[in-house]
Order: structure tokens, then C-alpha cells, then sequence
């Protein structure tokens, strides 16, 4: 049998995560395999240069699978295990009509003989949200799309009453299980900083939206026993994620794991000790790009790192706004999470005819409803 850590090899035997390692008993938590593990961390060195001295690191998630990366596939990992426990055959899920966890969940979900339901929100219309819709359905998804929020949801609703075997999995793959994703994606990260691939961040920057990916790794950095602290750039409105929601998901986590290994600690009740909201950034709306993170994609975008407006162009603005602000930013060591997917897509929307996905998101592409003012700004980035 061969060793190998490619989840999209046949092999069955593959090395530890870091999560198991540290507490073996967590073992008995499902999981299937979509990550290539550890993913990278690198030194930015032209950003670096260009921000004239500073000390950023980057943690390669975008490289976490090699059909599609990101962060989805890490909650995936615990979250498709749960369907599958419970002998379900098809994930519904919601996310704005630009939806990457949708995508993502389309593209993985198959591997595990799962089908897809995607459940859309509005969100501002730019060309990329019209790749991502075209792409979920090349991917086989099915596509939900009523005239507003309610009507939406209703519809999940009926279908999962209707269809036993469906498994809700909420916005961003964000439940309990799925943020056991990030408390592995922490411990991974200790797992380098203890053989010397990086020093002890003092800050990490991460985008919040549905807020998995931020309380997972506050609470894989604190079980670690870290002093980094996350700063979680919120992408999305307060209702989503406000600190009463971000303090419940922490304490279902960590229930889940003290239940598998007693002897763990609940560093839930201290979450904001390693947790800080920044919602600057935000934008004012899902989905809407801002100037700063327009003008980090311009400045910044290169063969290193390539942000993308909706989440890591918030963020990174988040982190250089820090570096400006902070005088004695060159002393410190500063990590940026890269959680999109850097996997080519774009040759996949020229096969796709809209025309061949429901009706009601034909206005999407006819011209029914006009791209958000942005776009053309974006477009000439290189
Ligand atoms: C590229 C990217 N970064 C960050 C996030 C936010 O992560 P979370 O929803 O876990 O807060 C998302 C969520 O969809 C995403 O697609």
C-alpha cells in the first residue's frame, strides 16, 4: 500500500491530520478525505518589498484541493461525514447567487455519491457570480431561485420535507462539524510553526462570513496554546455573524470534541480573547466590493497571491490598513489565510448556455438585471 496525501488518489492509507495526532480518541469523529495536507505556508516576499519591510506570511488554502480548493473542502471533510452517517444522498444547501461554497460543495459533493441542491439569496450581480452560477450547473447542481429571501427558504423547506434523504448543510458549511475543519486547520498550523516553517504569528487574517473558518481556528490556536490572535474580517452583515452567534458555535464545537475526548479544554468561554470582529470592511452588503479591496486587488494581486473582491480582498485590506496603522508592524509576524479556491475555472462558463438553467436565472444573464457599476474597474485588474 502506498502512502499518499493526494485525496484525489485511490489510496486508502494517509497520514494523521493534525487533529487525530494531537487527540487520537477524536478518531471516532467521521471524516472523509478532500484535503491535501498540510497546505503551504510561504513568505510573501514581494509584498513584503513593497510594503517596504513587513512580515507577512501566507497560508496556501487555496491549494487544499486540486479540483477546487479553498476553505469549503476543510468543512466538507466532517460535514459530507455527517451526511453520510445519517445515509443521506443529497446536501441542500443556501448562499448568495456568486455562492463559492456552493460551488464547492457541487464540485466535492459526487465523489461521495452525494448530489447537490443549491438555494440562492440575491447578492450584487458582477461576472464572477455569473461564472459561479454557470459552473454550478456544468457540475450538476440543481438550482433554486425564488423572487425573494422567504420565498427561498420556503422552498428548502418543502424539499427537505419531501425528500427524506436530503441533509441540510447551513450557509458556508459553517455548523459544528464542519468548523472542526478549522480547529484541525489551527492545530495544522502549530504543527508548522513547531517545525520551523513559520514563527508564532502575532496576528492572522482571515475573512468572516459565515463564521466556521474564524472560530475553528480560534479554537484550534487556543487548544494549541498559541498567543496569536485572529482577526476576522466580517464579509457579511452582524445578523450572520454577530458575537452571540460566533460564542454558540464555539461552545457546539468544542462540545462535540469534549465529547469524543473529555480531557480537551473548553476554550470556548475565551473565544474573544483570540477572536477579534473587525467589521470595517464589510462593504455594507454581501457581496458589494469596496474601494480598498479594489485597490488591493490592483496593487497587490500577483503569481504570489491573487485576492478576489467578495472575502480576501476585504481581508487583506483589513491586514494592510493594519500594517499602516501600527509603527511597529516590522517587529511583528503577520499571517494572511488565502481561503479562496485557485483552481482555473474560467475555461468552464464558455460551455455553458444559460438558456439551459432554470428560468428564473435567466435574468441574470439577459440583461434583465444590469452588472454591478464595479465590474469594469475590475475587469482592467491585472
Ligand atoms: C473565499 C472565501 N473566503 C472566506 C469565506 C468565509 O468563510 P466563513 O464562511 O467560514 O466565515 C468564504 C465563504 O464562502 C469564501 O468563499
Amino acid at each position: 500500500m502506498t502512502l499518499s496525501n493526494d485525496p484525489n488518489s485511490t489510496s486508502t492509507s494517509k497520514p494523521k491530520i493534525s487533529l487525530y495526532r494531537r487527540y487520537p480518541k477524536l478518531e471516532k469523529i467521521p471524516r472523509v478525505s478532500i484535503i491535501q495536507y498540510p497546505t503551504p505556508v510561504e513568505k510573501l516576499k514581494k509584498i513584503n518589498d513593497l510594503l517596504d519591510g513587513t512580515n507577512i506570511w501566507i497560508k496556501r488554502d487555496d491549494l487544499t484541493n486540486s479540483h477546487y480548493g479553498g476553505n469549503k473542502p476543510r468543512k466538507f471533510e466532517f460535514a459530507f461525514a455527517q451526511a453520510l452517517k445519517k445515509k443521506k444522498t443529497r446536501i441542500l444547501t443556501v448562499g448568495g447567487i456568486g455562492t463559492n461554497h456552493g460551488l464547492a460543495c457541487a464540485i466535492h459533493s459526487p465523489k461521495f455519491g452525494l448530489k447537490t441542491s443549491l438555494f440562492f439569496i440575491n447578492q450584487p450581480l458582477t461576472h464572477l457570480v455569473r461564472d459561479n452560477l454557470l459552473c454550478d450547473h456544468h457540475f450538476g447542481a440543481k438550482l433554486y431561485f425564488t423572487k425573494n429571501t422567504l420565498g427561498t427558504i420556503w422552498k428548502l423547506l418543502s424539499k427537505l420535507i419531501s425528500n427524506r434523504s436530503s441533509y441540510y448543510l447551513g450557509v458556508g458549511a459553517s455548523n459544528p462539524f464542519g468548523t472542526i475543519g478549522f480547529v484541525n486547520a489551527g492545530l495544522e498550523l502549530a504543527d508548522q510553526i513547531n517545525a520551523g516553517l513559520l514563527p508564532e504569528p502575532d496576528k492572522i487574517f482571515v475573512a468572516l462570513g459565515s463564521m466556521g473558518m474564524a472560530v475553528g481556528l480560534a479554537i484550534g490556536i487556543g487548544l494549541a496554546g498559541l498567543k496569536t490572535k485572529i482577526v476576522g474580517v466580517a464579509v457579511s452583515a452582524e445578523t450572520y455573524n454577530s458575537n452571540k452567534k460566533i460564542m454558540k458555535l464555539a461552545k457546539q464545537t468544542i462540545r462535540i470534541l469534549r465529547k469524543a475526548d473529555p480531557s480537551i479544554l473548553d476554550v470556548s468561554t475565551r473565544i474573544f480573547d483570540r477572536l477579534i470582529v473587525d467589521r470595517s470592511f464589510f462593504g455594507g452588503e454581501y457581496g458589494r466590493w469596496t474601494k480598498d479591496g479594489i485597490e488591493a486587488m490592483k496593487k497587490f494581486n500577483t503569481d504570489e497571491c491573487q485576492l478576489e473582491p467578495v472575502y480576501t480582498a476585504k481581508a487583506f485590506s483589513a491586514l494592510l490598513a493594519y500594517c499602516q496603522e501600527n509603527p511597529k508592524v516590522k517587529t511583528e509576524n503577520i499571517l494572511y489565510w488565502h481561503s479562496r479556491s485557485s483552481v482555473d475555472l474560467t475555461k468552464i462558463p464558455l460551455q455553458v448556455d444559460y438558456h439551459d438553467l432554470p428560468l428564473s436565472f435567466h435574468k441574470f444573464f439577459d440583461g434583465t438585471i444590469p452588472l454591478d457599476e464595479n465590474l469594469e474597474i475590475i475587469k482592467r485588474i491585472p
